[in-house]
């Protein structure tokens, strides 16, 4: 199927595979929502979808890709591993369920959710052997911070690929992304436009307004203007439509710096800090 907006820039993974800048996030679609949101967003060009066992909609999105008609290998498929599911044989057998659910045989992209305590290091092996079976095409980690992440120095052969964390102008993560940057880990958002929180923003309006582009088109293109992927989640045919279409504006320095000090460091998702 040809795709009726344009697609999304790539970017190269450390691994060199190439993942769109931004996707369709999928946390709390279900059923035939979720089935048609994906359709819609691969028919305007989306080529990212994003979802995990924990949201219960796989065989949904599944089902989305095989009727946008566009092919499977055309398609970058992210799910991840859930906290139940941590363990090195645990983890092997969780894959199993989400490549069945997704009725494919590789994922391009497997993240451990969260940095559950005590398992880290064997549920991050397992993910190694998943890599090089050729499972996932790259291997990753969501909610992991600095400490996290540094602590993966003692036990990890390959380093993660992408790191999935919180991150909109009310939680600029600035030291992570700059840690993720400098160890040659793309940092993704999630919630990247603070679940529709904040599109009241007065700063985000004003911007938006010069470019004659909403809020949420503001926030997307920050993020991916600072180096991020981004993948909001939409049911809405215009919402999905409007949030691809962010690649042919720029924001100047100026309104970086005024959308960065928007930053409060607050959470609206669990807050991984405190995870030993
Ligand atoms: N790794 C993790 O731990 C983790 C945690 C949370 C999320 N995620 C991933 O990140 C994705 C995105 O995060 P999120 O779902 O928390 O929040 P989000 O993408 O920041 O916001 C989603 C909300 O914004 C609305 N929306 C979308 N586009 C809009 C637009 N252009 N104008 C106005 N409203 C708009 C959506 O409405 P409708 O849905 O009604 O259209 C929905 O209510 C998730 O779906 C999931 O794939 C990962």
């Amino acid at each position: 199927m040809a795709a009726k907006g344009s697609e999304a820039p790539t970017v190269r993974l450390s691994n060199g595979l190439e993942m769109p800048v931004l996707g369709l996030g999928t946390y709390r679609s279900r059923g035939e929502e979720c089935v048609q949101a994906v359709r819609w967003a691969l028919g305007e060009g989306y080529r990212l979808i994003d979802t995990s066992l924990a949201y219960w909609n796989e065989p949904e999105v599944a089902r989305g890709i095989e009727e946008s008609g566009v092919p499977r290998d055309q398609v970058f498929i992210t799910s991840k591993l859930e906290n139940d599911d941590h363990g090195y044989d645990s983890t092997q057998a969780a894959i199993e369920r989400t490549l069945s659910n997704l009725r494919t045989d590789y994922l391009d992209l497997y993240l451990i959710h969260w940095p559950v305590s005590d398992l880290r290091a064997d549920t991050w092996r397992a993910m190694e052997e998943l890599y090089r079976q050729g499972k996932a095409k790259a291997i990753g980690v969501s909610n992991y911070t600095i400490r996290h992440l540094r602590e993966m120095k003692d036990y990890a052969e390959v380093t993660p690929a992408v790191n999935q964390c919180e991150f909109h102008p009310f939680l600029y993560q600035r030291e992570l992304l700059d840690y993720c940057t400098a160890k040659g880990i793309q940092f993704e958002c999630y919630s990247p436009l603070a679940k529709a929180s904040r599109l009241d923003d007065p700063t985000l309006n004003e911007i938006g307004h010069a470019h004659e582009r909403t809020a949420a088109q503001v926030m997307l293109r920050w993020e991916t203007q600072l180096g991020c992927v981004a993948i909001p989640k939409s049911v809405h045919r215009e919402w999905i439509a409007e949030n691809l279409s962010i690649f042919d504006f720029e924001l100047s320095a100026e309104e970086m710096e005024r959308i960065s000090v928007l930053d409060e460091d607050r959470h609206l998702d669990w807050d991984p800090r405190s995870v030993e």
